[in-house]
């Protein structure tokens, strides 16, 4: 059984892969190219893939006999990978949920603290030397406290979004979602999404990416936001229509935009680097070192399995 892990890992993980299987890890930090993916169909077993690595219909079309059988993904989220033409292929495909679920709720309470309170724009000063010192109308911001807070989609990451605003942050929280939640707190479900934009003060996306939920939040969504409100995106950056996500920003129909992920990651347009009234961060969601260790232990647990002709843990195909 041939393994190939597609980037570098924390090295517990490293380590561990290395006493339990024939692994080769691959030095780059980049997505794989297509030569590459065609290499990992063909000449491994299974695959630890991850973000960026777009396997596509085409890329499993092209391969008549792929030598691999599982992609066990390094990440929740598997939108660059068509899961249906892998299992056409005989391919099947595992994530890693869980693991990941406080590290990114805990990244969209940093957004929104860190628009609300123009926290960026009040570090960018700092840093600047143009800090003439407090008063008391001086870069203010919006407080959170009592606020609502809108959460597409209440999945696990949602949940955890909605308790640590309820617990922590004392807000009000109203969701959208395909069925009514079980909450410890009051919660209240919002018949639309546009009725959801137009009654929060922070509207946080958290549902999956991929062709269902593309473009969900898009210029009427965002037109029937207040103009006080904030747009936090956690989730997959094509959730959101960004050029209207700048127009929007830009004519002061929403107050600002918290923002993890990009439409077409990891460019991020000129114009939207521009505005002082968005935090942005670099797709950091999961980024601490015990969830990239727990996420490549769940990663390698799946592959455990296959090989051991288990159940697959984490099966999304
Ligand atoms: C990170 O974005 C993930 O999907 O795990
Ligand atoms: C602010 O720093 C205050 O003391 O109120």
């Amino acid at each position: 059984m041939k393994l190939w892990i597609t980037r570098p890992m924390t090295a517990e993980v490293e380590a561990r892969a290395r006493r339990d299987f024939d692994v080769e890890i691959r030095e780059s930090t980049l997505p794989l190219t297509r030569e590459e993916m065609q290499r990992a169909l063909n000449d491994f077993d299974v695959v630890v893939p991850t973000l960026g690595d777009l396997f596509s219909a085409e890329v499993f079309a092209a391969e008549l006999k792929p030598r691999c059988r599982l992609l066990a993904n390094f990440a929740v989220g598997y939108n660059h990978i068509d899961v249906q033409a892998a299992k056409a292929a005989g391919i099947r495909v595992t994530n890693t949920p869980g693991a990941v679920t406080d590290a990114t709720a805990d990244i969209a309470m940093t957004l929104i603290l860190m628009t609300a309170r123009r926290a960026g724009e009040g570090e960018r000063l700092v840093r600047s030397g143009g800090w003439k010192g407090w008063h008391p109308t001086q870069m203010l911001g919006t407080h959170v406290t009592g606020k609502t807070v809108g959460i597409l989609g209440m999945g696990r990451i949602g949940q955890a979004i909605a308790r640590r605003c309820h617990f922590g942050f004392g807000m009000k929280v109203a969701y959208i979602a395909r069925s009514e939640k079980s909450l410890e707190f009051t919660a209240t479900r919002a018949g639309s999404l546009e009725s959801l934009a137009g009654q929060v003060d922070f509207l946080v996306v958290a549902v999956p990416g991929g062709p269902e939920t593309q473009h969900l939040i898009d210029a009427p969504i965002l037109s029937a936001m207040q103009p006080t409100a904030m747009l936090i995106n956690i989730a997959r950056g094509e959730v959101v229509d960004e050029t209207a996500l700048i127009a929007a920003l830009e004519s002061g129909d929403i107050a600002g935009a918290g923002l993890d992920v990009y439409e077409f990651e990891p460019r991020i347009p000129a114009r939207l680097i521009q505005l002082e009234n968005v935090s942005l961060l670099p797709h950091l969601g999961t980024a601490t070192e015990e969830v990239r260790s727990s996420m490549g232990h769940m990663a390698l647990d799946n592959v455990a399995a296959f090989v051991a002709g288990q159940d697959l843990p984490n099966p999304v195909n």
